[in-house]
């Protein structure tokens, strides 16, 4: 790890509502040889439709496979919806909750992401849950109120246990396919808030094996600085997870020369 931490280094794409399968096939087909060895992990949040290809054009490499959203109920009338167990069967292995587009267009509440935190849990999804405070937020000073609102919240109910996984992402709104990010020193800053609200809440072992990622407007060019804080364990990458050259590039951080 470029931080110094025992915890993983885990390297996440969020595709959004973008690839056919495939696009998608080809993408794992050329990211593949640029990522051998690299001991960063690497996670794609893939459309629910390329979940299954992606998984397949993965076998034997170290690439784990999930979707973007999922539904609280383990089954049920809800048309259009789909469960935990449905994306298992065909080969997730996490699933992003809370991400900021679906509280904003869907109108997804802390509570209703709190269940579906709880059903991945015991349905066996590791869940990427992300937080974010709004521009509004940050310049009247309530950052950290907000985020601590929306992880408790989220994580209402759950026991050490459940969180022995627990991937958070950072992901202030105003940074999201913007271009801009926070500085260094702001996302450190929150990053070990949440660590500290981890540990007050559910203990040491909770806090100090959660990875907390960094997303919003991650890029090559800003990716290595954002990487070597103490606190950061990984990036949520959107925009640029959709070429394979560079998001291979922001896996191979290490690597890079570029800082922000
Ligand atoms: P971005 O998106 O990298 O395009 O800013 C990040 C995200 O929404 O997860």
């Amino acid at each position: 790890m470029a931080n110094g931490s025992a915890r993983p280094c885990i390297v996440a794409g969020n595709w959004k509502m973008h690839k056919t399968t495939d696009e998608a096939v080809t993408f794992v087909q050329e990211l593949a040889p640029q990522v051998e060895g690299s001991d960063v992990k690497v996670y794609l949040a893939v459309p629910f439709t390329a979940i299954h290809p992606v998984k397949e054009a993965a076998a034997g490499m170290d690439i784990t496979v999930g979707a973007q959203n999922m539904n609280d109920a383990k089954e049920g009338a809800y048309t259009g919806e789909i469960g935990a167990l449905m994306l298992q069967d065909v080969g997730a292995q996490f699933v992003i909750l809370g991400h900021s587009e679906r509280r904003q267009h869907y109108n997804e509440s802390s509570a209703f992401i709190n269940r579906k935190v709880l059903r991945a849990v015991s349905d066996g999804l590791q869940p990427i849950l992300c937080v974010g405070e709004s521009l509004d937020d940050r310049d009247e000073g309530g950052t950290e109120l907000t985020l601590k609102a929306q992880l408790m919240e989220c994580l209402a109910e759950t026991t050490p246990e459940q969180l022995k996984n627990l991937i958070v992402a950072y992901e202030p709104i105003w940074a999201i396919g913007i271009g801009h990010t926070p500085t260094p020193q702001q996302v450190q800053e929150v990053h070990a808030f949440l660590r500290g609200l981890l540990k007050e809440t559910w203990g040491d072992d909770v806090a100090n094996n959660s990875v907390i990622q960094y997303g919003g407007s991650v890029k090559p060019a800003n990716a290595k600085e954002i990487l070597q804080l103490p606190d950061v364990d990984g990036v949520l990458v959107g925009g640029a997870s959709l070429a394979a050259d560079t998001f291979a590039q922001i896996i191979n951080y290490q690597t890079l020369e570029t800082t922000i």
